[in-house]
């Protein structure tokens, strides 16, 4: 299959002034766009309520800070990812810790920090978030994630409905509610429904949030709960490493509203607060990567592109089929211009050794030469984060990020390896 790329060049990073000084390759984060992607989003989202930035998305500390000015509390699922929302200036209160297996360590580091809300995925997670409160003295407020009884519709990626690590199953809940009772030191005060990822389809939003919502209140009657936050999870849609608008969801606001109507009348009182989490929409459309052609040749018959990106700088999880088929659509942006040839059938590689680091294997797209730059849009979200970062051992990008059309910072991640034990040769400390 061939895929067709537009020729004309990206007009807004090639306006950004010294970025084509700045050494590649190179994500480029642009927080206006970020900002605009939160406004289109809370504008689609029934109100009032409150929406997560999911930082597995990309945690770099200007997005996060970005989003974070604008209202947004935190998702977060490592104890890297909490340090991320916390350096970003994201208050304690506002973040929320999910994850379907937390080490103690990590459970005690997160409530000192002043974590506000834990999402707890079974009763041996209560049992935890109750030691982790007796031990630090404090109460730890808790969400309890539910994997529904069946798979909501039009998903990408299946997150519920299905056997899996994520929450505990709603029959188990509904059938042996004393399993999920309070423990002492432990609030449990919220329910979680994250259903699935990247969905692009109204209609298929409108009947997770059904499901979610219904399931939600026969939980929180068998379990008597007084459910002070209602997280429904997100799962919406953004193009990914080819260019294209986020999608719009013009009904969703008003379709989800009269769920809640029907279920929890007191919702716009925020008896229960209602949330959303998104990390693709938020921060997806901001990034592009731009990264240089190492190699143009021709092999049996076909151009193939050699680039200094491949999964080890992006789309390293879409070969693992936990993200949509990488198709970058790749354009000339920083490039001198050739005359608008143009490779057909292209196969675009990066530089590692081996077959896997293949991000497209025929693409037609304006014709490249050694030294050109090339850029990929929409990959703010799951880019760097989500790639084969320490294989091979090539460097990482550059991290760009341009405010109000300008640089307003320049960092590189670095992987270093720290001795925890150094052994002598005759094998003592
Ligand atoms: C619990 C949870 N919340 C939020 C997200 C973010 O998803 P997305 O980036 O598609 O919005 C995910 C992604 O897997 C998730 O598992």
């Amino acid at each position: 299959m061939t895929e067709h790329q537009p020729t004309t060049p990206a007009p807004e990073l090639a306006l950004v002034p010294g970025l084509d000084q700045v050494e590649t390759p190179a994500y480029v984060y642009d927080l206006d766009e970020a900002r605009r992607a939160h406004g289109l989003l809370r504008r689609m989202l029934p109100q009032p309520s409150r929406l997560f930035y999911s930082l597995k998305a990309n945690a770099h500390p200007a997005i996060v800070e970005a989003l974070a000015g604008l209202g947004c509390s935190a998702e977060v699922c490592s104890s890297g990812e909490l340090a991320a929302a916390l350096e970003a200036g994201v208050a304690p209160d506002r973040i929320l810790y999910t994850g379907p297996g937390k080490r103690d360590a990590e459970m005690t580091e997160a409530v000192k920090a002043g974590v506000g809300w834990f999402s707890v995925d079974s009763p041996a997670a209560l049992d935890q978030a109750a030691r982790t409160a007796e031990a630090a003295g404090v109460t730890v407020r808790c969400l309890l994630r539910i994997n529904d009884s069946s798979p909501a519709p039009g998903q990408s990626l299946t997150m519920t409905g299905v056997a899996s690590q994520f929450g505990a199953d709603a029959d188990w809940v509904l059938s042996r509610p004393g399993e999920f009772a309070a423990r002492p030191g432990v609030e449990l005060a919220g329910l979680h429904l994250y259903m699935g990822s990247n969905i692009t389809d109204e209609d298929a939003l409108v009947a997770q949030f059904t499901t979610a919502v219904s399931t939600a209140r026969r939980i929180t009657d068998s379990l008597g709960l007084d459910l002070r936050l209602l997280n429904l999870g997100g799962g919406f849609g953004a193009p990914y490493a080819r260019s294209g608008p986020l999608p719009l969801f013009d009904g969703l606001a008003r379709r989800v509203a009269g769920l809640l109507d029907a279920e929890f009348p007191g919702w716009r009182e925020g008896g229960p607060c209602v949330a959303f989490e998104s990390g693709r929409f938020l921060s997806g459309s901001c990034g592009s990567l731009l990264t240089r052609v190492l190699d143009v040749k021709m092999s049996h018959g076909r151009p193939v592109v050699v680039l200094e990106s491949g999964i080890n700088h992006l789309g390293g999880m879409s070969g693992l089929r936990r993200l949509p088929p990488l198709v970058p659509e790749v354009r000339t942006a920083v490039a001198r211009g050739h005359g608008g040839g143009v490779l057909r059938g292209a196969i675009v590689t990066g530089p590692l050794c081996t077959p896997l680091d293949t991000w497209a294997r025929s693409l037609d797209l304006p014709e490249v030469r050694i030294g050109d730059v090339v850029e990929v849009r929409n990959v703010g979200a799951y880019g760097l984060s989500a790639s084969l970062l320490a294989f091979l051992g090539h460097p990482m990008p550059q991290e760009v990020v341009v405010d109000g059309g300008r640089i307003t910072g320049i960092s590189r991640l670095d992987l270093v390896r720290r001795n925890s034990v150094r052994l002598n040769s005759g094998g003592k400390e």
